[in-house]
């Protein structure tokens, strides 16, 4: 088969983010714009001659189209086999296990994670490397730098290949292996967890448990896990059909964007256990009934309770948590004499101390958790992990956690986000406050003295490169903490990210609302960098 070369002439605005590279639907719609970036990928990366590729997305609007054009191109660049997911689906945490199963030269990911699909709303695409994990900072850089000197692509020519049904298929030189999207992470989460009394719990009958997919890709996953090889009745899975426009709404498990889950658990008849996923399955919502479970008090119960998970019985080597994450799990990492790191925002930082040996945990404030099983964030494995702690314990999941702030304190924690801000102005802001970081220790802030103000930079202790501007960091003598920093993915203007933590000892205090107990620190935030003044807005969009 002929091996096209397209002439093309790049594009400027093809850097990845803190996740891949993400736009508008029209963006990459635009001719040879998705090419174009393909094609940087694939310049960045030496060897893929007669190499395989996992390539799936979540479901979402331009999904289809996109995977017949990039099989198109992998076979243009001579990789010998596309793994790809039925339908086209996988999951992110599945294309890591895939990746690593089949030891893959590396995978493509076509999710926006948690942004809105459709038509007028956002595509993603992201390279993973052989660990199975996000391409690191230095070849996304050599990706964005093919992009603005490209000149030609590589493709063949050939109809759709029908990715409805299991089998093999050949495109010129490439063998196209259509699989089931679901079945080897399933078998993978069966090595890590106990499904027997998992199974136990559920056939009680004593436990009604309430998984949301929001209409993407966890959907078959799901089911396949919990109502499947779980036993969990028909229906636990609400939601569980992916649909390209996630149905209308807006795949981000939190407490906005989850809200019929959090109406339920809140309401006169809550499930026993309430979880959710995003988009394309890396995020997870842990719900109790009433009780919302922030992600940093999740990363450090299921730290704290490893041992009595069969795949973490051993122990664990070390722990880590991206900045501006709370420091819960610091607390239990030090009970438990191991290292703890802490990284930039962004899963791909995790990966170099996972390949090392050095932690078995990790975690964002984002609704991220994973562990060394593979290289991704896994919003299913959190759900799991949940699930065999409380059939262990057979205690409800708040009162894990209220026994885990009883042992170590509970670290009070909020994010506000400011969306769809004027970039240059929330650039703007951020900068005066850069400037003025060095005159702030000794000041006073939210009613305390700042003990340090920094621009988070980060060298990594595996390969010693360096992450710079990372988040602005306040942090004040009483140990509570501020940090602003701006989203590296959105695709409209900017959102302003501000995150906010105080540790309390004092278990009579536990029983506060996060928004009550950092209520002087998120006046003392505003007052700071002056958010009103400088973006005309009085309160944030999305509060978590
Ligand atoms: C956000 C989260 C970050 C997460 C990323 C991908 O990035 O804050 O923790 O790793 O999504 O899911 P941000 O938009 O803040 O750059
Ligand atoms: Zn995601």
């Amino acid at each position: 088969m002929q091996v096209l070369s397209i002439e093309t002439k790049p594009f400027p605005d093809q850097r990845p983010g803190t996740s891949g590279l993400r736009k508008k639907v029209r963006v990459f719609q635009q001719p040879r714009y998705l090419e174009n970036f393909v094609q940087s990928v694939f310049d960045s990366l030496s060897g893929i001659a007669g190499q395989t590729l996992v390539l799936g997305g979540d479901g979402r609007y331009y999904n289809a189209e996109a995977l017949q054009v990039i099989l198109r191109m992998a076979a243009g660049n001579g990789f010998g086999r596309v793994i790809i997911g039925r339908g086209g689906l996988l999951s992110t945490p599945a294309v890591s296990c895939l990746i690593r199963k089949h030891r893959a030269f590396g995978g493509i990911v076509l999710s926006a994670s948690h942004n809105a699909a459709g038509p007028d709303e956002d595509f993603g695409i992201k390279y993973n490397i052989d660990n199975g994990g996000p391409a690191p900072e230095n070849l996304t850089e050599q990706i964005h730098r093919h992009s603005v000197d490209i000149r030609r692509y590589l493709i063949v020519s050939h109809p759709d290949i029908d990715l409805e049904s299991n089998g093999l298929f050949r495109l010129g030189g490439l063998v196209v292996e259509v699989v089931d999207p679901v079945a080897d992470y399933a078998d993978l989460m069966e090595t890590l967890f106990d499904f027997d009394r998992i199974r136990e719990l559920f056939a009680s009958g004593r436990f009604r448990m309430s998984f949301d997919a929001m209409n993407a890709v966890t959907g078959p996953y799901a089911r396949e896990i919990l109502e499947r090889r779980l036993g969990a009745p028909t229906g636990t899975v609400v939601r569980a059909q992916p649909l390209p426009d996630f149905g209308g709404g807006h795949p981000d498990p939190n407490l906005i964007h989850a809200h019929q889950l959090v109406e339920m658990m809140n309401g006169s008849w809550p499930a026993d256990f309430a979880a959710a996923s995003d988009g394309d399955g890396d995020r997870n919502m842990i719900l109790g009934p009433g009780f919302y479970i922030n992600p940093g008090d999740s990363l450090a119960v299921l730290a704290a309770n490893a041992h009595r998970v069969p795949g973490y019985a051993k122990g664990l080597v070390g722990v880590a948590r991206s900045m501006p994450t709370s420091a819960a799990v610091d607390r239990v990492a030090e009970h438990l004499s191991i290292p703890c790191y802490e990284t930039p925002t962004g899963w791909k930082f995790f990966g170099n101390l996972l390949d090392a040996g050095r932690i078995t945990l990790c975690g964002e404030e984002s609704f991220g958790t994973g562990s060394n099983h593979i290289r991704e964030k896994d919003g299913l494995w959190a759900v799991l992990f949940w699930l065999n702690l409380l059939a262990v314990r057979r205690v409800p999941a708040e009162a894990i956690v209220r026994q885990h702030w009883a042992q170590f304190g509970r670290n009070f924690f909020t994010r506000h986000d400011y969306e769809g801000l004027d970039s240059a102005q929330a650039e703007q802001m951020l900068d005066r406050l850069r400037k003025r970081l060095a005159k702030l220790p000794g000041e006073q802030a939210a009613g305390q003295t700042i003990q340090y103000a920094d621009d988070f930079s980060y060298t990594d202790p595996v390969d010693g490169s360096v992450a710079t501007g990372q988040g602005l960091r306040i942090g004040f003598e009483s140990g509570d903490r501020i940090v602003y920093r701006l989203s590296g993915t959105g695709t409209e203007g900017a959102t302003l990210r501000v995150y906010m933590e105080r540790f309390v000892d004092d278990t009579s205090q536990h029983d506060r609302t996060a928004q009550t107990a950092l209520a002087e620190l998120i006046t003392g935030a505003e007052r700071v960098v002056g958010i009103e003044a400088s973006t005309g807005r009085s309160r944030p969009d999305v509060v978590t």
